[in-house]
């Protein structure tokens, strides 16, 4: 039997229409509907405890049985997963959040959870024998590709925003990668990408365009869960393309599943940037699917800057079910909030993490978050790439 016949997963589902997919062969996206693919466990038959998760050995592949690669606790690492949640101290105080954490997303390999996701889809992609893969990126994803395919000895092409900061494109190049500067958003590095792609046969590692990246950043989830003994009352994320929610969402269905928590969920709250906020807009009109932002303005927290997502619907079911919400923040407040963490509580974060910080000043100020809830705020990035 082939390594790729023998991946935990059972068979891949279409987020929109519910169609089936084999997880034994390279697949983008549904072919009946577009919509993006997750991968499907049989949950019933693995079933570890929480207890014999526990005592592994911290990391990524702490739950290889929910996790795509064949090669299960042995699938190749760099060390990825495993974060701290710091208590936020001082500022925690100031907040009148005591019970506020930040999950350092910082210390992967890559200097952001984008490493976890590349981690798991490059890990299958070399079981299933893709030898080249590309993607738009603004900017961290990129990295965090090059790092995994020269892991594996899979040539990898990015397409960046010319405005992507300079260390995350030497990063990239330094990594093995070949990069493309192009004008305009993450958006317009996709237009520029897809027919070299298909004519060059790469396959797409774009965001929610393949099943497994997904996969890499729900362990997030998880790993709250393993740390805390509980899930925490709020969660606060900075969305984008909206994986590392969509993640976490799907890892607490999981968790249901396995037996580890009853239907509780934390409140999702979905953090943009007000210069391009297309889930926030979404949230607020009530809609199911989020239209494209029309012109996007320029920030630092370039992670932020997705006109259009291709998992809208998920990330918006996620904040409607868990009663969550949706704040957009001005760049002078996550610029600002950015330096209060490093200044504060010694944390060099990305901007992105500054929005979270600054969604949460605005939610606890307006009551949405009281005092005693637990809170985790996720910086997804460390601020040195961005200097
Ligand atoms: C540091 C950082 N935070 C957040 C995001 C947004 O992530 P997602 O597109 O998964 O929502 C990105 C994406 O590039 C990022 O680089």
């Amino acid at each position: 039997m082939s390594q790729h016949e023998t991946s935990p997963i059972r068979h891949l589902e279409c987020g929109k229409c519910h169609a089936e997919h084999t997880a034994n062969e390279p697949q983008n996206c549904c072919k009946e509907c577009g919509g993006p693919l997750l991968a499907r466990y049989p949950i019933e038959c693995g079933r570890p405890t929480l207890a014999e998760v526990l005592a592994r050995r911290p990391g990524q592949n702490r739950l290889h049985e929910l996790a795509p690669s064949a090669r299960g606790a042995n699938a190749p690492t760099l060390g990825e997963g495993a974060t701290p949640l710091i208590p936020a101290g001082r500022l925690a105080q100031e907040l009148g959040l005591p019970n506020l954490l930040i999950k350092d997303e910082a210390q992967n390999p890559t200097a952001s959870f984008k490493s976890r996701g590349m981690a798991a889809a490059l890990a299958r992609a070399a079981e299933l024998g893709i030898q080249a893969v590309c993607l738009p990126s603004a900017g961290n994803a990129g990295g965090a590709a090059a790092a995994y395919g020269a892991l594996h000895g899979i040539d990898v092409h990015v397409f960046v925003p010319e405005s992507t900061p300079k260390p995350i494109i030497d990063e990239t190049r330094a990594l093995g990668a070949q990069v493309e500067l192009v004008q305009g958003t993450i958006a317009d590095a996709g237009a520029a990408l897809a027919p070299i792609a298909a004519e060059r046969g790469w396959f797409s590692l774009a965001t929610l365009k393949e099943p497994y990246r997904l996969e890499g950043k729900k362990v997030m989830g998880y790993e709250l869960l393993y740390d805390l003994g509980q899930l925490p009352d709020v969660i606060v994320y900075p969305t984008g393309g909206g994986t590392g929610l969509i993640g976490m969402w799907k890892a607490f269905d999981e968790m249901q599943a396995l037996g580890w928590i009853g239907s509780e969920r934390p409140r999702m709250v979905s953090v943009q940037g007000a210069g391009c906020a297309p889930m926030v807009q979404a949230f607020d009109k009530k809609l199911k699917s989020a239209p494209v932002w029309e012109d996007p303005a320029p920030t630092q927290a370039f992670g932020l800057r997705v006109p259009g997502a291709l998992g809208d619907f998920l990330i918006l079911e996620a904040l409607y079910a868990s009663e969550g919400t949706a704040v957009a923040v001005a760049e002078q407040d996550l610029l600002a909030d950015t330096e209060v963490i490093a200044k504060r509580l010694g944390l060099q974060t990305s901007p992105e993490g500054g929005a979270c910080l600054a969604a949460t000043r605005t939610l606890r100020n307006k009551g949405w978050i009281q005092e005693q809830e637990s809170v985790v705020l996720f910086n997804t990035g460390h601020g040195m790439k961005y200097l």
